[in-house]
């Protein structure tokens, strides 16, 4: 390859906000610039759009009480406690039963009797919400219940929503009941904003009448959809740019027990039809959460259509017959292992085939006549040893003889190196498996220490997906573990590593995504939440600015004439960005000094403006919070190109990307 020119650029010092400080750089007494040589002239493999993505599970109140906001905690009163969430008002004479005559459908069996023996002021019913219920003044709430009267029994009730101390923030009447059940809506707007309203419903008149899917959701939704998602936590993904959204787990896919596992078809059609189910993470170590339950009011159609939102490839994970090998590891016999592979075989029809089969057909009743585009599915969570091997095998004869086009992810097991993920790693390889899932919840150290490990792997065979990471500051899955800067500074050099060998590494996604702050069974975790606020943890801002500076293509980029890794505490990757003809270098300064850098970059002549982004902490213990979400955040600047050399001051613990217009 024959390099035409060596481009020489400005002495740009950034400390801080970007400034031009070349003079004070030339009477510093700094250590000599490490050289972050780049040849933009000889351009590698492709960077897959999927490259960064998200990885979204129902874990730490991620679903229900998080992204699908919900404010009524049982609403179909179907928990094993089924009146969990519930509580009556000991101030007038009246009774509450559960009862299961006559029920609202099948899947949703139970129902609410209130029995109004006399009602004074009102016989009051009211909801405790999910840790709360967070309401925003001036802003529209959807009450709605399936009611009936029994008899001569009231044929309205009041809803008010409510402040901590009883004073009324807004109501509405649900009315006009007859004898059968029947859905009815009304719209309240509460006068001040409070995460702790009260919910309640009151009735007025004697008698008995029935409630079932009581519900109060927001109007204002991503998008402004019915069933529709919580705009801030939706923003914060579409924020990430992510290639893929993985779902919906995770361990939940695979269930403590087989019959509790995750079932699809269970989560689609009419809101009100979708069978309750309890969440894997209900009883999980010492952070017990009874009440975690699944509505799956955020389902499969859901997740397709937020995958399409937020610009996502949809990476749906099935169970291939193994319960959670941590808990039971209840295994499918081979003779019901069809069952598995049709709903395998069923999703694909759901989410590609055309509206004149059964499965289209329901996607189109459900709004989206489209094809949702799947390219990639999921064999089973984490799982390992022989019996998964042989469970990936059927699974891939079938999907493989039916939908070649569809590309399939298979386990390495849960942990990055060792007996398990080695046999399963041989076997995906004789398999030609398309794509192998990694996961590694690790110190710190390790990130670093790995950053060079894909610079090792093998080209051929299957890609990798790096699907579940997380420095862990504590110790793997130990209590204690922080979303600070020192977990998401080592996440950024790891992941430059990532990104310098985008051919063999199509796909990464950092787990979990979401966490309630009152509520959460797993730290750390990209993003947290309570009933109002939300915000993005160090980390999230290290999956922001790799996510929004991907290029298209991999080049060359050496430290010092040697890997780009761990010299002197630097990592870094190259890309060109051929949708906006730049070149995208990323550098992770691991150390708590300033790094003079010289940046070295054949095979073109950048002209213009460079964009430059930090984020960066002085203090390795840093994280953000509801009060503070900003604290590690990045800086974005502009610098206008000279002809000198380009030099830069990398802050102390920081990660730098600059994008240079390639001018060629
Ligand atoms: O991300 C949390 C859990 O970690 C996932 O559910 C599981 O796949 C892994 O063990």
């Amino acid at each position: 390859m024959v390099i035409k020119s060596r481009v020489l650029l400005p002495v740009l010092v950034l400390a801080g906000p970007v400034c031009l400080m070349a003079a004070a750089f030339a009477r510093q007494a700094a250590p000599a610039p490490d050289v972050i040589a780049v040849q933009a002239s000889r351009p590698g493999a492709d960077i897959a759009a999927t490259m960064f993505g998200v990885f979204f599970e129902d874990i730490n109140f991620a679903a229900d009480g998080g992204l699908y906001p919900e404010r009524i905690k049982n609403r179909s009163f179907e928990f094993a406690e089924p009146l969990a969430g519930w509580t009556r008002r000991f101030m007038s004479d009246g009774e509450l039963t559960i009862r299961t005559d006559r029920p609202l459908n099948a899947n949703n069996p139970r129902y609410l009797r209130v029995r109004v023996h006399s009602p004074g002021n009102g016989f009051v019913v009211s909801n405790t919400g999910f840790r709360g219920i967070g309401v925003q003044a001036g802003s529209e709430y959807v009450v709605s219940a399936y009611a009936r009267t029994v008899g001569p029994g009231p044929q309205s009730v009041r809803v008010t929503l409510n402040d901590e101390r009883g004073g009324l923030l807004g109501q509405a009447v649900l009315g006009g009941f007859t004898g059968e059940w029947t859905r009815y809506e009304a719209t309240i707007t509460p006068s001040a904003t409070t995460a702790r309203a009260q919910f309640q419903v009151v009735v007025d008149q004697a008698g008995d009448v029935d409630l079932d899917m009581v519900s109060l959701v927001p109007k204002d939704t991503w998008n402004n959809r019915r069933n529709g998602l919580r705009k801030d936590l939706v923003q914060l993904l579409a924020d990430l740019k992510p290639g893929f959204i993985r779902f919906p787990g995770g361990c939940i896919v695979e269930g403590r027990r087989l019959e509790l596992r995750y079932q699809w078809k269970n989560t689609v059609g009419d809101i009100a039809d979708r069978r309750n189910l309890i969440n894997r993470w209900a009883d999980e170590n010492d952070r017990l959460a009874p009440d975690y339950y699944q509505s799956f009011g955020l389902g499969f159609f859901e997740y397709f259509q937020l995958a399409e939102d937020i610009g996502a490839s949809p990476l749906p994970i099935l169970n291939c017959g193994m319960a959670c090998q941590f808990n039971s590891g209840e295994l499918a016999p081979a003779e019901q292992l069809d069952e598995y592979v049709q709903d395998a075989l069923d999703l694909i029809e759901f989410a590609n085939g055309p509206v004149s089969g059964r499965w289209g057909d329901l996607r189109a009743s459900m709004g989206h006549p489209a094809p949702f585009g799947l390219k990639m599915l999921g064999v089973g969570n984490e799982q390992w040893g022989p019996q998964y091997v042989e469970r990936y095998q059927r699974f891939a004869a079938a999907l493989k003889a039916k939908h070649p086009e569809i590309q399939l992810v298979a386990s390495a097991g849960p942990a990055p190196a060792g007996p398990l993920f080695e046999f399963l790693w041989g076997r995906m390889r004789e398999m030609k498996a398309d794509l192998v899932d990694e996961h590694y919840y690790m110190p710190p150290s390790w990130f670093l220490a790995n950053a060079t490990r894909y610079d090792k792997y093998e080209r051929s065979g299957p890609k990798v997906f790096a699907g579940e990471y997380a420095a862990h500051v504590a110790g793997p899955g130990r209590p204690g573990n922080r979303n600070n800067w020192q977990a998401a500074l080592a996440e950024a050099a790891f992941l430059t590593g990532l990104e310098r060998n985008a051919d063999v590494v199509r796909m990464a996604s950092y787990a979990p995504l979401f966490a309630h702050v009152d509520a959460w069974q797993w730290a750390p975790d990209l993003i947290w939440f309570d009933n109002l606020r939300s915000f993005g943890t160090p980390s999230y801002y290290v999956q922001k600015v790799f996510g929004t500076n991907a290029g298209t293509r991999i080049v060359p980029v050496t430290i010092n004439g040697g890997i780009a890794a761990a010299q002197h505490g630097l990592y870094a990757s190259a890309s060109l960005d051929g949708r906006t003809n730049e070149i995208v270098v990323k550098v992770v300064n691991s150390e708590a000094a300033a790094r003079p850098v010289r940046l070295a970059i054949d095979g073109a002549a950048p002209r213009g403006d460079a964009r430059i982004t930090i984020l960066a902490s002085a203090d390795l213990l840093a994280e953000n919070s509801l009060d503070q979400p900003g604290r590690v955040a990045p800086v974005e600047s502009r610098v206008t190109l000279g002809t000198a050399d380009l030099r830069l001051e990398l802050q102390p613990q920081s990660v730098t990307v600059v994008r240079l217009p390639k001018g060629l």
